[in-house]
């Protein structure tokens, strides 16, 4: 009995199993109430006395490795019918979906407000000419309005004609990069990004402009009115309005800021007799514009006696964050690129 025992090779029936059925059927067939291993226990009887010990244990042995075996080679099946089994009506594995920035949703709505009343959308270079950033908006070497576009130089060999190589430092450059690549009527939003040397609370080194360029003859001022009004209208809301205040840019003659009505208290700057807390005076400071100076024209191959036109240049950080109404005490925030922050749009 217990040679019969030693030679059982258990091991081969069940490395034979091939699916659930068939393990089901092993099983039943070692294990099971009339199976093998309880036919070998009926069976100790008939083993000699001093073989009993001996054969008993070895056949625990036995059992209990063809439970492990067992056990083993369903896990094993279980793998390879799922990796086989594929059910077309089981839900997906939902992905992890990322999203735009929000300022990317910013700039594209800006773009369909502007196109829908005929402006391209154009981009220039962010590396650029000096140039481009000054010397063709009226800023000629050395003079100090320069100085209000802090400026990121790069390390690369000088042009006569075009200076040094800046990260473009405001939109502005476009102007005349437009005016030569198209003769007027010129409808332009150029908006990109826009390089100074700033880090604080209200400042991030890359940030965006808007500029939005007019040219055409008998182009004035309240077409420059007008459209930054619809722009704000259609932004901000109906009930918002814009003013005018006098400014000085070197490249616009005459030059304004722009305001917007604080849409908090409704241009009033007080609510029930206290000052509002967000504009103080009923007003937000929006943007900068006015009407192309005749020697920009003029660089850019323009006739200022035959053509007019005008300019502005805004932020949209700016103009989201006074939309959203964001609290951002912080605007660095914008491009630390935190997903908890960047979740919320
Ligand atoms: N380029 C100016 C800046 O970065 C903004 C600006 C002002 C743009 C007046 C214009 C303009 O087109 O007419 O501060």
């Amino acid at each position: 009995m217990l040679e019969q025992l030693n030679e059982w090779n258990f091991k081969k029936e069940i490395a034979e199993i091939k699916n659930l059925f068939d393990w089901e059927k092993v099983y039943i067939k070692l294990l099971g109430k009339k199976g093998k291993i309880n036919s070998f226990f009926a069976k100790i009887k008939e083993v000699p006395a001093d073989q009993r010990k001996v054969f008993g244990q070895r056949l625990n042995e036995i059992k209990k490795e063809i439970e492990k075996l067992l056990e083993v080679k369903k896990l094993e099946i279980k793998k390879l019918e799922e990796k086989k089994f594929f059910d077309p009506t089981l839900p997906g594995k939902p992905y992890l979906k990322g999203s735009l920035h929000p300022l990317t949703y910013v700039i594209e709505e800006i773009v369909s407000i502007f196109s829908s009343i005929g402006f391209i959308r154009v981009s220039y270079p962010e590396v650029e000419w000096e140039y481009f950033s000054f010397e063709a908006l009226n800023m000629p070497k050395g003079h100090p309005a320069r100085d209000d576009f802090e400026t990121f130089f790069i390390d690369f060999p000088q042009d006569k004609k075009y200076g040094r190589v800046v990260l473009s430092p405001h939109t502005s450059s476009g102007q005349n990069r437009e005016m030569r690549r198209i003769k007027p009527p010129i409808r332009m939003i150029n908006i990109a990004k826009t390089y100074r040397p700033n880090w604080d609370a209200t400042h991030t080194p890359m940030f965006h402009q808007f500029e939005g360029l007019c040219i055409d003859k008998d182009i004035n001022i309240t077409h420059l009115k007008g459209t930054i009004d619809y722009f704000v209208k259609r932004f901000f809301g109906k009930n918002r309005t814009i003013r005018l205040r006098p400014a000085h840019f070197q490249f616009t003659e005459p030059s304004f800021e722009v305001d917007v009505s604080c849409g908090v208290c409704q241009g009033k700057g007080e609510i029930d007799g206290q000052k509002c807390k967000v504009c103080k005076s009923g007003w937000l400071e929006l943007a900068g514009a006015g009407m192309v100076h005749p020697n920009v024209l003029k660089m850019g191959g323009i006739d200022p006696q035959k053509y007019s036109g005008w300019a502005f240049g805004f932020g949209p950080e700016r103009c989201m964050m006074m939309r959203e109404e964001m609290k951002i005490d912080d605007i660095r925030i914008l491009y630390s690129g935190d997903i908890r922050f960047l979740e919320q749009f």
